[in-house]
C-alpha cells in the first residue's frame, strides 16, 4: 500500500459493506454538496484527541467512547442527545474518583449512521430486499422504496450530526457539565437503583471530595473547569463516499484529515488486508480506531500497524477488541505480546458489546448484562497479567431508559424486551445499566490503580 494517498484512493481498493446506489448522477450530486458544505470539526481538536488518546496510551488516562449503535432520523431529539451527554458525564465522574485519571470521553453520536450487516439482502414472507444500512443509506421499512440506497440521506445524516455536535458542544462548554450538578444526577439514580448499597461507599467518597474542594473555595465558579469539559465524537468510518467528501487538508499543518468526526474507527468485516477503509483511514490525520474480533491474527494486526501508524505515534491508533465473554481471555493474551513487542504505543479499550450478542427465547436480540461484564472482567485480568493498561471501553448504550440488554440492577428479563426495544441495530445498555457499568468499572480499575501503587513503591 506504498502507493500515492489521495482522499479518492480507496476506490482502487476492495469496498465491502457498501450500497449500491441506482442513479450515480444523484450520488454525485450529493458528494459535492456535501464537499461544499463546511467540515464538522476542526483539525486542532482531532489532534488534541490525539494527545489526549496518547496519554491513555501511556498508562495516565483512560477512555469512554459510548452511544448509539446507530443514530436515527426517527430519534433525533434534544432530549436524547442530552441523556446520552448526561449518563456518559455521570459514567466519567465514577470513572474518574475510581482511577485517580482524566477521562478522555467520546460519543459514539453526531455521525454514527453507516452499519455493516451480515448479509446484502434480507428475507420476509418469501421476499427479499437491500438489507438495511443504516439512515444515512436507506430506511429501515421492509419496502422496495424504503431499502433502495438514497444520497440525498447522506446530506440528512450531515445536518442531523451538525445539530447534534452544536448541542453537545453547548452542553460541554456552557454549564450543564457541572461537576456538582452531575453527582447529583448520580445520587439521584443511585436512590432508584436496587443495587444502591453497593455504590453508596464510592459516591459517598465522590461527594466528600467535592464538599472538601467547595470547602476550599474551589467551585465552578473560581475554577472554571468544574463546570466545562472536552467531548469528542467518533463513527465508524463505513460510508467512504461520505467520508471522502468531508476529507479536508488543515490549512494549519498542510495534512488530510476527515473532519466528519474527531475520532473514526474501522470496523470488524472492513479491516481485512487490501480493504478500501484502511487506505482511506491511512491517510488522514486523525486518531484511529480499529475493531479486533476473534478472526484478526497477530502478524495480519501488525501489518495493519505499519500501514495505517508508521509514525508509531501515541494517541494514533486504538485498540477496540471484542471477543466475547467466553473468548477474550484465550485471544487476547496473544495480541497483547505482539503489539507489546513491537514497542507500538496503543491505547487497548475494551468493547464488551458486539461479541455478547444472543438472541432471546421470543427473537430479541439481546445483550444479557452479565456476560458484558464478564468480557469486562476478562479484558481487565488480560492486561494486568501481561501488565499492560486495559485503558478503555467502548459501549454501546442510551440515556433512555430501554429494555434491549438482559438483566442489571432492574433486572430485565427475556419477556421485559418487548417493553422498550427502540434500537435501529444491536441492543444498547440503558441509562441504569450503563452507571451500572460505570460502578464496576471503577472497582476494576482502583484495583489496577492500587496495584500498580504497589509495584511503584
Ligand atoms: C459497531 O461498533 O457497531 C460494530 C458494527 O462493531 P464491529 O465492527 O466490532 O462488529
Ligand atoms: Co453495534
Amino acid at each position: 500500500m506504498a502507493s500515492r494517498w489521495s482522499p479518492e484512493s480507496w476506490r482502487a481498493y476492495e469496498a465491502r459493506q457498501m450500497p449500491t446506489y441506482p442513479d450515480a448522477d444523484a450520488l454525485q450530486r450529493a458528494e459535492r454538496e456535501l464537499l461544499s458544505y463546511p467540515p464538522l470539526v476542526f483539525a486542532g481538536e482531532a489532534r488534541a484527541l490525539k494527545a489526549e488518546l496518547g496519554k491513555v496510551a501511556a498508562g495516565e488516562a483512560f477512555l469512554l467512547q459510548g452511544g448509539d449503535c446507530a443514530e436515527s432520523f426517527a430519534e433525533f431529539h434534544p432530549n436524547n442527545i442530552r441523556d446520552t451527554f448526561r449518563v456518559l458525564l455521570q459514567m466519567a465522574v465514577v470513572l474518574t474518583y475510581a482511577s485517580k485519571l482524566p477521562i478522555v470521553k467520546v460519543g459514539r453520536m453526531a455521525g454514527q449512521f453507516a452499519k455493516p450487516r451480515s448479509t446484502d439482502t434480507e428475507e420476509q414472507g418469501g421476499v427479499s430486499l437491500p438489507s438495511y444500512r443504516g439512515d444515512n443509506v436507506n430506511d429501515i421499512a421492509f419496502t422496495a422504496e424504503s431499502r433502495t440506497p438514497d444520497p440525498q440521506r447522506m446530506v440528512r445524516g450531515y445536518n442531523q450530526s451538525a445539530a447534534t455536535l452544536n448541542l453537545l458542544r453547548a452542553f460541554a462548554q456552557g454549564g450543564y457539565a457541572n461537576l456538582h450538578q452531575v453527582h447529583r444526577w448520580t445520587l439521584d439514580f443511585m436512590g432508584r437503583s436496587p443495587w444502591a448499597e453497593r455504590y453508596q461507599a464510592l459516591a459517598d467518597r465522590i461527594g466528600e471530595a467535592l464538599d472538601f474542594m467547595a470547602a476550599c473555595g474551589i467551585n465552578p465558579e473560581t475554577v472554571p473547569q468544574l463546570k466545562a469539559t472536552a467531548f469528542y465524537t467518533s463513527h465508524e468510518a463505513l460510508l467512504l463516499a461520505y467520508e471522502q467528501a468531508l476529507t479536508r487538508e488543515d490549512s494549519l499543518t498542510g495534512n488530510w484529515y476527515g473532519l466528519s468526526a474527531h475520532m473514526l474507527w474501522i470496523g470488524d468485516r472492513t479491516r481485512f488486508e487490501g480493504s478500501a477503509h484502511v487506505e482511506y483511514l491511512r491517510g488522514i490525520g486523525n486518531p484511529i480506531g480499529i475493531k479486533c474480533g476473534p478472526s484478526l491474527e497477530p502478524d495480519v494486526l501488525l501489518r495493519m500497524l505499519d500501514t495505517l501508524d508508521p509514525a508509531r505515534e501515541p494517541g494514533r491508533i486504538t485498540l477496540i477488541t471484542r471477543y466475547g465473554h467466553d473468548k477474550i481471555e484465550k485471544h487476547l493474551p496473544d495480541l497483547v505480546r505482539a503489539v507489546k513487542r513491537e514497542g507500538r504505543p496503543v491505547v487497548w479499550s475494551c468493547d464488551p458489546m458486539h461479541g455478547n450478542v444472543i438472541k432471546a427465547a421470543n427473537g430479541f436480540k439481546t445483550r444479557p448484562f452479565e456476560r458484558i461484564l464478564a468480557e469486562v472482567r476478562g479484558f481487565f485480568a488480560v492486561h494486568r497479567a501481561e501488565g499492560t493498561h486495559g485503558g478503555g471501553i467502548h459501549a454501546e448504550m442510551t440515556g433512555q431508559n430501554v429494555t434491549e440488554c438482559t438483566g442489571g440492577a432492574v433486572a430485565i428479563t427475556d419477556e421485559g424486551l418487548a417493553d422498550r426495544y427502540h434500537t435501529q441495530c444491536d441492543p444498547r445498555l440503558n441509562a441504569g445499566q450503563s452507571i451500572e457499568l460505570a460502578f464496576l468499572l471503577a472497582e476494576m480499575l482502583n484495583q489496577e490503580m492500587k496495584e500498580r501503587e504497589k509495584a511503584a513503591a
